[in-house]
């Protein structure tokens, strides 16, 4: 048959885009991650330590601000239909792909409310989008935001690991498999061909 020749049928579905307001979710928050992790490991180390209160000011604003744009993405994740994966992945593949996209859910929710809780432990009242002040949610005690603290920066190293992976898998989608899976998540585009 000529099933080898283009895209197999069954790789049917990836000529489904994400929805637009996925796809603006999407790409807001890798922009507002990619800021925060240069934040948090990247400014500290070329700043001098003069800028230090700056750093943490902007590390915190930006961090709440990730949490205030990830419960409604979440919300709209869990109420709207998502295209399917590609059925010619094996299926160790679609789990990880999956498992890798749900735990940025996770990640993305617990790691913002381990900073705000170490943040009040130390003192500190973070400004959503710099602006608003949070509640307390955490009584100042240095002994508890070390260890909230601590926490915190392991989930950050898990957030990087992910992302190494989740963009390990968009490369190999892109340059190897050269399939229809990056097109469907660009902005401003539509449908595959
Ligand atoms: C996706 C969001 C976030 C990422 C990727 C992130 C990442 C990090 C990293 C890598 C560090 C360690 C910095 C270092 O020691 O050199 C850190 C520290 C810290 N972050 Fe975040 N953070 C995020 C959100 C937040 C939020 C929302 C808050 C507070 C509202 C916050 C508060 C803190 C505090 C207080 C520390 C110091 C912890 C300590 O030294 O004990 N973070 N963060
Ligand atoms: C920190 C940055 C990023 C985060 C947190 C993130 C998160 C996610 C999540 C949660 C999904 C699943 C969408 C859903 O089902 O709700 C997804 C899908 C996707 N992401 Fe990312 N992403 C990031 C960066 C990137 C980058 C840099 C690329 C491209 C190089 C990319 C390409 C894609 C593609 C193509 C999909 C669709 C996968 C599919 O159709 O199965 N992402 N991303």
């Amino acid at each position: 048959m000529s099933a080898n020749l283009g895209v197999p049928a069954e790789t049917a579905g990836l000529d489904q885009p994400y929805d637009a307001v996925s796809r603006a979710f999407h790409w807001l928050v890798a922009a507002l991650v990619a800021a925060q992790v240069a934040i948090a490991l990247v400014l500290p180390a070329v700043l001098p330590k003069s800028a230090e209160e700056t750093i943490a000011a902007w590390h915190l604003a930006v961090g709440s601000t990730i949490l205030l744009v990830m419960l409604p993405r979440l919300a709209w994740r869990l109420t709207h239909p998502m295209p399917p994966a590609p059925t010619d992945l094996p299926p160790a593949l679609r789990g990880l792909a999956r498992g890798t996209h749900w735990a940025f859910y996770a990640v993305l929710i617990v790691l913002p409310l381990l900073g705000w809780t170490a943040a009040n432990a130390y003192g500190a009242t973070p400004r959503l989008l710099g602006l608003i002040p949070l509640p307390k949610i955490a009584a100042t005690d240095k002994a508890f935001a070390e260890t909230i603290g601590a926490a915190h920066k392991t989930v950050a190293l898990l957030l990087v690991v992910l992302i190494a992976l989740h963009v390990s898998g968009a490369l190999y989608h892109a340059l190897v498999k050269r399939d229809g899976v990056i097109r469907r998540m660009l902005p401003g585009r539509g449908a595959a061909p």
